[in-house]
């Protein structure tokens, strides 16, 4: 698999948001942030808002659950058309047992590491992962500052995927832009979150090409 681009809709204008989705048709998923003012200080939308905008567009949804007891909730985001799921291994209970509960609904099945998460505790846990999420800020806003201190994880997290052989997809989620877009796909990442970036240029869709072009070279 290639760069991919991910638009996350937390900075778009939630009162239209079908057409600001349609706004981006260059995206390959669109990134949709569950917070519930619990897991994260910042409240946006539950499993009903999902379903409804899984309908409004075909991109696939790439749902990031920060939420406390994902255990619980995690395979209702399958259930309302999100083709890959995230959950927080802070949160998560049993995290082996929810990814393949996700995986068994028809969704991929993603965890995600605040930056403070070492990546290495979780090495046996790669093959049951369709995706790790690394945050590049902590979770609960848009359009915080990325934190350079991430990259040497995203290095380790890319050295463990090769030495397992796995075909796990490496996702950034945090200030991505096209200032640090390249330091994240030198270091490993695959697959870029970027919200402020995309939702505040005057032409969201180049920026999504932009980024996956500044991507593509930074891989090459
Ligand atoms: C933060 C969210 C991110 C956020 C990214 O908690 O998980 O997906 O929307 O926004 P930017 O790209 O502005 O940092
Ligand atoms: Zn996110």
């Amino acid at each position: 698999m290639g760069i991919q681009i991910t638009p996350s809709i937390l900075n778009a204008d939630f009162s239209r948001l079908g057409e600001e989705v349609g706004r981006i048709p260059s995206a390959d998923w669109i990134h949709v942030d569950v917070m519930d003012n619990h897991f994260v200080p910042n409240l946006t939308f539950g499993p009903t808002m999902v379903e409804a905008l899984a309908r409004s567009t075909d991109t696939p949804l790439d749902a990031h659950l920060m939420i406390e007891d994902p255990d619980r909730h995690a395979p209702a985001y399958v259930e309302a058309g999100c083709a890959s799921v995230t959950f927080h291994v802070e949160a998560a209970k049993a995290p082996v047992r929810l990814a393949r509960e996700i995986r068994a609904a028809g969704g991929r099945a993603s965890m995600a590491l605040k930056p403070a998460t070492p990546v290495e505790p979780y090495e046996d846990l790669l093959p049951e992962l369709d995706m790790l999420l690394l945050m590049t800020v902590e979770p609960g806003f848009g359009g915080q500052k990325f934190l350079d201190l991430v990259l040497p994880k995203i290095r380790r997290a890319r050295a463990l995927f090769d030495k397992h052989g796995v075909e796990t997809w490496l996702q950034v989620d945090g200030g991505v832009s096209l200032e640090t877009i390249e330091r994240c796909a030198e270091a490993g990442a695959d697959v870029f979150v970027a919200g402020s970036a995309v939702y505040s240029a005057d032409d969201p869709d180049a920026m999504v090409t932009a980024l996956r072009a500044a991507a593509e070279g930074a891989r090459a």
